[in-house]
């Protein structure tokens, strides 16, 4: 790799010769500054050019560029000097200017001289490639020891920080129970912090805010030399005099000794650092990893990740910019109230303090008087005002405390909604005084500029991640009578996040003129459950625009999170500036996005040279259903749906049908390993042992083995309602766990998590075809598939959830009731006449076809991830049919279709035979050769390479089959142990079998689906 990347910096040096035929010192060092960019992105190193470096002189010096760990130590210097210049000259006058000479390169183009801790360490030919390979790698491979050592540390830290939390906590718990004054200190606190953060918080809370006080209160004064901080902040007083009354002196020093290595590495780091807002930057990378290994879940939930510096310039720059538009006035002048609401390590407004420099009266004034900033969690919330009140006397030259930093949950706070001017709203008790009397202070003020990036709530989305937030009432109330209200979309449920929380709760404080600048996921802006909030933001403000960063790897797997995310996460961003006058009326559009497979660096780099003044916006008209992206327009509307809520839930004039009545999720287990199995008896001796264990805990909720089991809320509330259970044989059926791959299921209400309607069409004993399809939320491509057994939920793998249609549904008394509706019957009967064979059977079999029409999938992909899939009526409707009627019997009686003949190669390992164990086991295939290798020993050969596009999700049919019969290690301890029998090699024979009429299914649905290409339509 670095070969290469020298001799394509050389090849790019000729290009720009020739082309410019110029050899100053522009042309030459952009190219090699992209060689370095490029060695120094390969190894998650950041460059930058222009960099400022403090001298020992204490004067700043501005080498062209340098290459930064991640987190901002230096690791080396470049400086690029012009072609016709004395480099050695050149050389002798920055080291007397004071340029770094521990790892620097300085080069004329033609030749290049590395200094290394003072002396010069090599020099090269620049058109030598081995010779500048040698020379890049030398200065790459610098080591400083602060980095080696902090890497050591932040590992030994991750291992050693659990017994130190341990420590902690027995000591806050032995002051809880011995130490009376401790105790009433405890108490106070915690009845103020209720008060002002949130209603919820418990004495673990408290626990938890002084440890976090504790620990990090060391990591503060090594990086700002500010020992005087945690005396002197309301909110960090309060806790010191906290921890003042249960740790101090060689108690203290001895529980934290372990940290002591991670303290050192961090402050010899901190030294290396001498730009104040490099410090910042140290501090938070500082912060985020630290929240990360001390906590996780609450890292995910709170959204502790902070954000670039080209974002927030880019959006307090277009916030300034529509301020004067619209109210004529900038954001420094009086009575622009600013409010960040979720200010993390206080980014936003530090960048406003540096946004306002040069005017140091005005600045003043706003900094005390008119920016205000909220945070949750403890830890952040010193971070910002350390950073905030360092970043002022860095600017003002003079420090000056910030008032108006409230610790406070900005959700609940609901006081200050709707405050006009001159409101007195209601006032409540206090965490400190000081405390209280900031957030009653705000809560006064008109605020007309929100601005900031709330949190994202990452594992929120996974259920099994139970990370789910709380609920806020009133603001949840506002989104219900709002955005929901304006829904029409399927599920809306997801609408309740984070983010259309702060919208919500943003919209309602700027109350009638104002702004709002948030960075927030793209979902709001692109998905069809978010249509009532798009129609609200349409509603209630007049202009509203969209700087898309896309980035979305979740739903274009082609994005890799880390490479082009702004956040370096799969999760698509946006930038949103929404601008609300209660005078104006109507609501324009903008939309400007870039370019799907920007890389993260191009997209700030963009953010970072472009004024929101100069982005070319689109006007977007919203559509009916409030779509702003993606709009359609089709003849989808007059489709037949295949299905409906209403008419499942027999909602009385639902103004359309649906083909089926019945429709359903698919198994939401819950517990896989336990509830399926390839093996009828290993499937009933872990049934048996689940019920057993579970009637035992029932009987004794403090038995022993009760862990022993996969128990979650609900299993649990069973156990605690005394929902008596026994081992049941007729709830073991057959399941389509992944596409042809059928396994074992006990189905059984209880034992899995979600069941939803699959009992009535699934019920013991009865065979029933079904189609299972995309839900439109999947982020996997778009499929369908027919079964006889219960389908799961993630039929083709996690993040696409299947949903189900079944030929028949089944009556409480077991009666087998027709679910292709009497309105389908007479609409298909209407279209085609009696004649043409309508009957239920064949509309099923003609539904089925039609969803495999490649032109139909084309056509309305949009919609379809939007909707559930509505039905063409085509021409010919007995040809349909009749290709509907074959893919069913190949997809559900594939391990009964004719094999197709395959070559099997068995060769001997020897190796493994010597050795007294069975075949290693490969399970890969290689399409290009036409070959799917079973094991060390067998290979099955003449597989057609088109047999691989028969696709469902991610994967070929054929893959699926290898994927599902890999050995894996079970993740629940108790199957691992006592019933992980399955072995490939017992399989082997079975699983070739399966193959060659896999196969012959790909292979036939791939002729059926190419017949039904060129059928008639319209
Ligand atoms: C994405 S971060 C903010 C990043 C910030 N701009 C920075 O660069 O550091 C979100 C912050 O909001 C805080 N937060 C989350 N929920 C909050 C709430 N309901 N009220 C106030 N702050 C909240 C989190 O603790 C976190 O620090």
């Amino acid at each position: 790799m670095s070969r290469i990347q020298v001799e394509s910096y050389l090849s790019r040096i000729d290009q720009l010769r020739r082309v410019s035929g110029a050899t100053n010192e522009v042309i030459v060092s952009q190219a090699f500054a992209r060689l370095l960019e490029d060695w120094a992105t390969d190894q998650k190193l950041i460059f930058v050019q222009q960099h400022a470096y403090e001298t020992p002189q204490k004067t700043f010096v501005r080498p062209d560029g340098v290459v930064l760990h991640d987190i901002r130590v230096p690791l080396g210097w470049w400086e690029a000097k012009d072609t016709s210049d004395d480099l050695e000259k050149e050389i002798e006058k920055k080291l007397r200017k004071g340029y770094p000479q521990d790892n620097i390169v300085f080069e004329n183009g033609a030749t290049a001289i590395l200094y290394q801790n003072r002396h010069e360490a090599f020099r090269c030919d620049m058109t030598d490639p081995a010779a500048l390979e040698k020379l890049v790698t030398l200065f790459f491979g610098y080591e400083r020891p602060e980095i080696a050592e902090f890497r050591t540390a932040v590992r030994q830290f991750g291992t050693d920080l659990p017994a130190i939390l341990e420590g902690l906590r027995a000591k806050i718990a032995e002051a809880y129970a011995d130490n009376p004054a401790f105790g009433t200190q405890a108490a106070a606190f915690l009845t103020h912090a209720r008060q002002t953060i949130n209603p919820g918080l418990t004495e673990e809370d408290v626990r938890e805010m002084l440890i976090q006080h504790v620990l990090t209160e060391e990591i503060f004064t090594q990086v700002f030399n500010d020992g005087q901080y945690h005396r002197e902040n309301n909110i960090a007083r309060e806790l010191t005099k906290l921890e003042d009354a249960f740790f101090t002196g060689a108690v203290k020093r001895d529980t934290l000794r372990a940290m002591q290595p991670y303290y050192q590495a961090i402050k010899a780091n901190a030294a290396q650092i001498s730009l104040h807002s490099e410090k910042q930057t140290f501090l938070k990378l500082i912060y985020e990893q630290f929240y990360k290994v001390y906590n996780p879940k609450a890292a995910d939930r709170l959204g502790v990740v902070y954000t670039p510096n080209e974002i927030v310039r880019f959006m307090i720059e277009g916030a300034d910019w529509l301020c004067e538009k619209h109210f004529g006035k900038t954001l420094i002048e009086p009575g622009v109230e600013i409010l960040d609401p979720a200010t993390g390590t206080g980014t936003f407004i530090c960048e406003l303090i540096e946004h306002f420099r040069g005017q140091p009266k005005a600045l003043h004034r706003k900094y005390k008087e008119e920016l205000h900033a909220n945070e949750v969690a403890i830890l952040p919330y010193y971070v910002a005002n350390l950073n905030i009140e360092a970043t002022y006397a860095a600017v003002a030259g003079q420090y000056a405390e910030f008032p108006n930093l409230c610790f406070v949950d900005t959700l609940d706070n609901v006081a200050g909604l709707g405050v006009r001017k001159g409101t007195t709203p209601d006032l409540f008790g206090a965490l400190s005084d000081e405390n209280v009397a900031r957030v009653k202070r705000q809560n006064m003020r008109k605020i007309s500029v929100v601005i900031g990036n709330p949190p994202y709530n990452a594992w929120q989305e996974n259920f099994n991640q139970r990370n789910a937030n709380r609920s806020y009432k009133k603001i949840d109330q506002r989104i219900k009578e709002t955005y929901i209200l304006k829904g029409s979309a399927q599920n809306q449920n997801s609408v309740y996040d984070m983010y259309t929380r702060f919208f919500r709760w943003s919209a309602d404080r700027v109350h009638d003129d104002g702004i709002i600048a948030f960075i927030v996921g793209r979902k709001p802006v692109a998905k069809g459950a978010y249509d009532g909030f798009r129609r609200d933001l349409a509603d209630e403000f007049n202009e509203v625009y969209v700087v898309d960063l896309g980035g979305d790897a979740i739903d274009n797997p082609k994005l890799s999170g880390t490479r082009h995310n702004v956040f370096g996460n799969r999760s698509g961003v946006a930038i949103y500036f929404l601008v609300k006058k209660h005078r104006a009326q109507g609501c324009k559009v903008f939309y400007a996005r870039r370019d799907e497979y920007d890389t993260k660096q191009d997209k700030l780099s963009w953010l970072g040279s472009t004024p929101m003044a100069q982005v070319k916006f689109d006007r977007i008209t919203p559509d009916k259903k409030g779509n702003w992206l993606g709009q359609t327009e089709n003849d989808w509307e007059e489709l037949l749906p295949l299905v409906s809520k209403d008419v499942k839930a027999g909602k009385r004039g639902a103004e359309k049908g649906a083909i089926f009545k019945l429709f359903s999720r698919g198994l939401g287990s819950y517990r896989d390993e336990w509830v399926y199995d390839s093996n009828r008896t290993g499937l009933e001796a872990k049934m048996r042992y689940m019920v057993e264990t579970y009637e035992a805990t029932r009987a004794d909720p403090e038995f022993t083995d009760r862990n022993t089991i996969k128990w979650d809320a609900e299993l649990d509330r069973y156990a605690k309602s005394n929902i008596k259970k026994q081992f049941d044989p007729t709830l073991i059926r057959r399941a389509e766990f992944r596409p042809f791959s059928t396994l074992w299921l006990y189905l059984d209400q209880h034992f899995n998590g979600r069941t939803y309607q699959l009992p009535v069409m699934f019920p013991p004993g009865a065979e029933n075809p079904a189609i299972s399809f995309s839900d439109p939320s999947a982020q996997k491509p778009w499929m369908t598939i027919s079964t006889s057994g219960v389908p799961d939920l993630h039929l083709v793998g996690p993040a696409a959830a299947a949903m189900v249609a079944s030929r028949y549904r089944f009556t409480p008394t077991g009666e087998r009731v027709d679910n292709i509706t009497d309105w389908a019957l007479k609409t298909f009967t209407d279209r085609y006449g009696k004649s043409a064979g309508v009957s239920r059977d064949t509309i099923f079999a003609y539904v089925y076809a039609a969803l495999h029409d490649p032109l139909w999938r084309e056509t309305y992909a949009i919609n379809l991830k939007r909707e559930f899939p509505r039905i063409p009526l085509h021409p010919q409707f007995g040809l349909w049919a009749g290709w509907g009627q074959r893919l069913l019997d190949l997809h559900i009686g594939y391990e009964g279709v004719a094999p197709w003949p395959l070559t099997r190669r068995d060769v001997e390992d020897a190796k493994s035979r010597a050795a007294g164990v069975s075949p290693r086991v490969i399970l890969k295939s290689d399409p290009g050769a036409g070959v799917v290798m079973l094991d060390s020993e067998t290979t099955l050969a003449g597989i057609p390479t088109r047999a691989w596009d028969y696709r469902l999700g991610n994967r070929s049919a054929i893959d699926w089959v290898l994927d599902q019969h890999k050995e894996k290690t079970p993740k629940d301890p108790t199957i691992r142990l006592r019933f992980n029998t399955y072995r490939f090699a017992d399989h082997k024979d079975r699983v070739a079998d399966l193959l060659t009429r896999v196969v012959r299914v790909s292979i036939e649905t791939l002729e059926i689906v190419d017949e039904i290409a060129t059928a008639r339509r319209g």
